[in-house]
């Protein structure tokens, strides 16, 4: 599938992760596990935690000015800031307006948009439709969270797998012929069941009872997320490649949603790739949700992993339940 009207491509990257590292050695001391374990079942080595002051605004801004400068873009020439996250500063006003007044986007609108780890991957399609349609020129899209203050750290079954992080990318019209050339959006609202805060929302206001229930954490069933995750990763990145009337075979390069290196593993025997071919840096990080694929992107970027012409892939899945993938000729 041809994107209409005009090529839209990631002019710069930019990333941001908090100092402060939790190993699986210091979580060994807090919960009933085992660095083997954790190794063993996710790939994960440590991961960084925002300390306290240090929201998921404060983060995307960092990644956002890294990515500007890298654009070359000034900021009074973004026309609209998205910022993908499920861990908001707060549900009002949106962490893309804070974003937009903390950079001096001034010509900019923003947003909030809200699809679990897939949420960069659907802001990146946002971005090329208001760009490929003429509508904007320039946009800003940010995956950003800090989901450590939502896990509950006495559960081994889930404050093992996250960490915090943003990671942000400047979409531009590029030479015709280069950026995305399709992409593949999915939802399964059956599964959202499966991954959720149950007091998080106007379902359920925190109360001091709800509070104490636990019901303000992540909770997961980890097997049903484990076995769609391994159902949609490589099928999204098939589907978005059919867009674009190519095959696996065109592939040079895929950057996966870290969340799991068995998860990413099935994905690239699906895809056909060699372990050169597939961006992971999970072991760092734990899994950062909607900053996972941005940040992943931002590293491989500067390690020089992606050159003119390759053809790249960018996939994640997640809370909604939710898939996207987009492949892109890099520009
Ligand atoms: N340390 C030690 N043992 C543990 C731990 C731990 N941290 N966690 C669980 N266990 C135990 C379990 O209790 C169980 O013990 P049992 O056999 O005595 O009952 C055993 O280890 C096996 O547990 P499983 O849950 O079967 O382990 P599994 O191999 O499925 O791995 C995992 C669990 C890592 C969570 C996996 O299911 C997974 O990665 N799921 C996908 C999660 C994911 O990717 N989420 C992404 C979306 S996040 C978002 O959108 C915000």
């Amino acid at each position: 599938m041809a994107i209409n009207n005009r090529s839209v491509g990631i002019i710069g990257t930019g990333s941001y992760v908090p100092d402060k590292v939790l190993t699986n050695f210091d979580l060994e001391k807090m919960v009933d596990t085992s660095d083997a374990w954790i190794r063993e079942r996710t790939g994960i080595e440590e991961r960084h935690i925002a300390p306290e002051g240090v929201n998921t605004s404060h983060m995307a801004t960092e990644a956002a000015k890294r990515a500007l400068e890298m654009a070359n873009v000034s900021a009074e020439d973004i026309d609209l800031v998205i910022v993908a996250t499920l861990t908001p500063d707060m549900v009002i006003p949106s962490t893309a307006c804070m974003v937009q007044n903390n950079i001096g986007a001034v010509n900019a609108g923003a947003f909030d948009l809200y699809a679990g780890c897939s949420g960069f991957v659907y802001g990146a399609v946002t971005a090329a439709s208001y760009i490929a349609s003429g509508m904007y020129n320039k946009v800003l899209v940010i995956g950003a969270e800090v989901l450590s203050r939502y896990v509950n750290w006495e559960d081994r079954d889930t404050c093992v797998l996250f960490g915090d992080a943003a990671g942000a990318a400047v979409f531009s019209a590029v030479e015709d012929g280069y950026g995305m050339l399709g992409f593949d959006l999915g939802a399964d609202g059956e599964g959202g069941k499966h991954l959720t805060i149950p007091a998080s929302g106007v379902a359920a206001i925190p109360t001091t009872e709800l509070i104490e229930q636990g019901k303000t954490f992540i909770h997961m069933d980890g097997k049903d997320v484990y076995r769609f995750a391994v159902k949609t990763m490589g099928a999204t990145v098939v589907n978005a490649l059919e867009k674009a009337d190519l095959t696996i075979e065109d592939l040079d390069f895929f950057i996966p949603h870290q969340a799991n290196t068995r998860i990413i593993d099935s994905a690239a025997k699906r895809l056909a790739l060699s372990k050169e071919k597939v961006f992971v840096n999970l072991p760092k990080y734990g899994n950062t949700s909607a900053a996972s694929v941005p940040l992943a992107l931002d590293e491989a970027v500067r390690a020089g992993k992606l050159h003119r012409d390759d053809i790249v892939a960018l996939s994640g899945f997640g809370a909604g339940l939710t898939w996207a993938g987009i492949v892109l000729k890099w520009y």
